[in-house]
């Protein structure tokens, strides 16, 4: 893809085998440099070294996208190690049991507040810092650009994950306002939708039986993969996609086609 090579990438939510990586592993193979940032330091070395034993550049670093310091923290280890952000991928969830387990377990009459808090903290407000942090250093620049992640699944009307659900079309507004913000001044703001995507944790936990239900209810022949996203958010992020702004891509084999 055209305008990649060079470009630095900034993944705030990579760890092996998950989406975050697969974006990292494609951007770096397209050239670009990447800064690998995950809640834990450990998965982000180990893509980051994925990435060096593959001959691209890549550094890790520890991320909170709940704290606003932290994220600001980020943002100053890409200036400091590659000097600057061209690319902002905001891609993290807590989708452990105690978050997304129990907003998967309970409607908003039961749900504890706290998984409600946690949820819109990270996924949301996390972004939002993201943005906040990123985008003065893409002006600088000359410009660059944001993809954040929604969820396919929320366009449709669940009678659970209530956080979840609502924390992810926050961001599309949020997507859609930054795309305002930033259009003029040559910073673009993206979302990827993402149907079912059998990342490596997905693949250990969700039984085959499950697997074959959900690959009957879309009109494709199979689910989805992290490449499918990391393909989708390279092109959003390069020149191919330079007249792109404010929108939402669903990348779920039709799932939610209607
Ligand atoms: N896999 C799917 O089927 C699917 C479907 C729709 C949407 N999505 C979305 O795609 C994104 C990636 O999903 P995935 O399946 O790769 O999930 P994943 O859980 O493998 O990856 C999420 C990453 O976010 C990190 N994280 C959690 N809390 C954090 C925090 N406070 N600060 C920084 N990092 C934090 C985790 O450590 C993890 O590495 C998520 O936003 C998810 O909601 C996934």
């Amino acid at each position: 893809m055209r305008g990649l090579d060079g470009k630095i990438s900034v993944i705030a939510g990579a760890a092996p085998g998950n989406i975050g990586a697969s974006t990292a592993h494609r951007l770096s193979s397209e050239g670009a440099h990447i800064v690998v940032a995950d809640l834990s330091q450990t998965a982000a070395e180990a893509v980051a070294e994925e990435i060096r034993a593959n001959g691209g550049k890549a550094v890790a670093t520890s991320v909170d996208l709940s704290v606003e310091e932290s994220v600001r923290d980020m943002v100053e280890f890409a200036k400091e190690e590659f000097g600057g952000v061209d690319h902002l991928f905001n891609v993290a969830a807590d989708l452990s049991p105690g978050t997304i387990g129990l907003d998967s377990t309970n409607d908003i009459l039961s749900l504890p507040v706290e998984v409600w808090k946690r949820t819109i903290d990270v996924t949301l407000t996390g972004y939002m810092y993201g943005i906040r942090y990123a985008m003065p250093v893409m002006f600088e620049r000359g410009g660059g650009a944001i993809v954040n992640t929604m969820s396919a699944a929320v366009w449709k009307a669940e009678a659970i994950r209530a956080a979840y659900a609502s924390a992810k079309l926050g961001v599309e507004a949020l997507t859609r306002h930054a795309a305002k913000v930033g259009g003029r001044r040559g910073v673009r703001c993206n979302a990827v939708a993402p149907g079912t995507v059998l990342t490596e944790a997905l693949l250990r936990t969700l039984p085959e039986e499950n697997r074959m239900e959900q690959a009957a209810q879309i009109p494709s022949t199979r689910l989805g993969k992290p490449e499918d996203i990391a393909a989708a958010v390279a092109f959003l992020f390069s020149e191919d996609g330079e007249w792109i702004n404010g929108q939402t891509l669903a990348v779920d084999g039709g799932f939610t086609m209607h």
